[in-house]
């Protein structure tokens, strides 16, 4: 984790363990961005070091130089980031991966500053969210709880706007920190149960009102998805929902989040391989959470509901079967065909009881299925209704630094959910899975609402080597686009 300041110190004279200087890619050739203010011996040694390093001041690219001439830190690193004469919105996001990538790398290194390049975009935001997302080690079950801290120094202007901005960095950062810690969680000690007592231990203290449905008030309350998923695991599903009101908002939105804290497929069971990542199927709920603690920490002037479906999907004697009919909340009933398209149906419950409280608008996110991972990969899907929201949602997006990609709801698919035997199959065929998944949890939202379905299966988690600002395993990713949602209502 980083604590983040402000400070306009020339560069050189520093006090630090390492000083993060920004290389650019200008027409095709490795520069030292504008802005770095180094005294002439230093600005000589590293451009020398970049012309006999042969570095190319691609993204990704991390150089420590040691010693440089005239600095006070021990160290420099040079921080590839690629063209920086793009729109404003790719320019931030390569100033974000440059300095998470560069900022990950020193995870032992106490005291870090990062300079701000100048040019026609202020990047000073851009360094400090890049700062705020690399800076985070994994905690490791039974190490020290808490992972020490990065003082990361934003070198730059210190004007009111700045400071806000590294200010909120700090709060987006712990939030990010917050739902990729859950995701990480092992599916043995993260279960409904103990998910619950811990988004309860975090809203200790804070403006958010936490709210748990058991699995006796979920039969009560006709949440017929959620009790079906959960009925074959001896670890109880859950309905949590997060409030956060301020006085007098501007609006009032509702977060929907997947939270199955093990996604084995139930009976329809998971090959081994596709089981591996399956303790992050909870991803959505986390991402949800998380933004619903930092908008609430931040303060927004907006009322923020989060509604998180809970439950591990297992396989038993009492596990839900192919053929089952159950009936959601609000009264639809749905036809089970396959066992491991679980997540839907804890969504619909979710859907349906927000929608009950007429909100502003509706978003859910989750880890939804295989058919977005192949897809896109890493470029999370959207989906919805109210053309112009969902827009808004990809815009967002892309200025917060998070890939989203708009994808349709055909309407000549949904005969694919067509079933005698209930008012909905739980599944279409094979092409166009993910529109098909879409298209069902469509039906548990009114007409008129605007809607938005992120499905994060791939960008949630992250099975290779880290990279820039992403670690591996559980990314956070879904909470900088629902922070940003928030904000575009102030
Ligand atoms: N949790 C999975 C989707 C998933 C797959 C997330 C890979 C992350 C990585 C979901 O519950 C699932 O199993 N979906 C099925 C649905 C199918 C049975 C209709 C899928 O996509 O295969
Ligand atoms: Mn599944
Ligand atoms: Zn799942």
């Amino acid at each position: 984790m980083a604590h983040l300041t402000s400070s306009s110190h020339p560069a050189a004279g520093l006090e630090a363990d390492a000083l993060v200087v920004i290389v650019a890619k200008d027409c095709g050739r490795a520069v030292l961005a504008d802005g770095h203010g180094l005294p002439p011996q230093a600005t000589t040694h590293l451009t020398t070091v970049i012309a006999e390093l042969e570095l190319t001041g691609d993204p990704g690219e991390v150089t420590t130089v040691a010693a440089v001439p005239e600095v006070r830190a021990p160290r420099v690193v040079l921080a590839g980031a690629g063209d920086l004469t793009g729109p404003d919105p790719a320019t931030r996001e390569h100033i974000r991966q440059a300095v998470g990538a560069a900022v990950r790398g020193l995870e032992s290194r106490r005291q870090v500053a990062v300079v701000v390049p100048t040019g026609a975009t202020d990047l000073g935001a851009a360094v400090a969210e890049g700062a705020a997302l690399g800076s985070y080690t994994p905690a490791k079950v039974g190490a020290d709880k808490s992972p020490r801290t990065q003082n990361v120094t934003v070198l730059g202007p210190t004007d009111g706007p700045t400071r806000k901005a590294v200010k909120r960095a700090g709060v987006i950062g712990s939030a990010v920190a917050y739902a990729r810690d859950l995701v990480n969680q092992p599916p043995n000690l993260l279960y409904p149960e103990s998910f619950v007592a811990s988004l309860a231990e975090r809203a200790k203290g804070t403006k958010v009102k936490l709210k748990s449905l058991d699995l006796g008030q979920l039969r009560t309350g006709g949440f017929g998805g959620i009790v079906g998923v959960g009925q074959g695991s001896v670890n109880e599903p859950r309905l949590a929902t997060l409030a956060y009101s301020p006085s007098r908002p501007r609006a009032s939105l509702a977060f929907v989040g997947k939270g199955i804290t093990f996604d084995s497929g139930g009976l329809c069971i998971k090959p081994a391989d596709g089981m591996l990542t399956m303790k992050s199927d909870m991803a959505g709920a986390a991402a949800v959470a998380a933004a619903v603690f930092g908008i609430a920490e931040l303060g927004l002037p907006v009322a923020v509901t989060g509604y998180l479906g809970i439950a591990e999907n297992m396989p038993s004697g009492t596990a839900q079967r192919p053929g089952d009919v159950v009936t959601m909340r609000g009264g639809k009933t749905v036809e089970i065909l396959n066992t491991d398209a679980e997540g839907r149906m804890v969504l619909g419950d979710c859907l349906a009881l927000a929608a009950e409280r007429e909100p502003r608008a509706i978003v859910d996110v989750a880890t939804l299925t295989g058919a977005q991972v192949i897809a896109l990969a890493d470029t999370a899907a959207v989906m919805g209704r109210g053309d112009e929201f969902r827009t808004r949602v990809v815009d967002i997006a892309g200025a917060v630094g998070e890939a989203v990609w708009p994808m349709p709801l055909p309407s000549e698919l949904r005969p694919a959910l067509e079933t005698p035997n209930a008012d909905l199959a739980h599944k279409g065929g094979r092409e166009g899975g993910m529109l098909t998944a879409g298209i069902f949890l469509g039906e548990f939202v009114p007409e008129g609402t605007d809607w938005a379905h992120l499905d994060i299966a791939g960008p949630s988690f992250n099975s290779k080597a880290a990279h820039g600002y992403t670690p591996k395993g559980g990314t956070g990713f879904g909470v900088r686009t629902l922070v940003g949602l928030a904000e575009s209502y102030c």
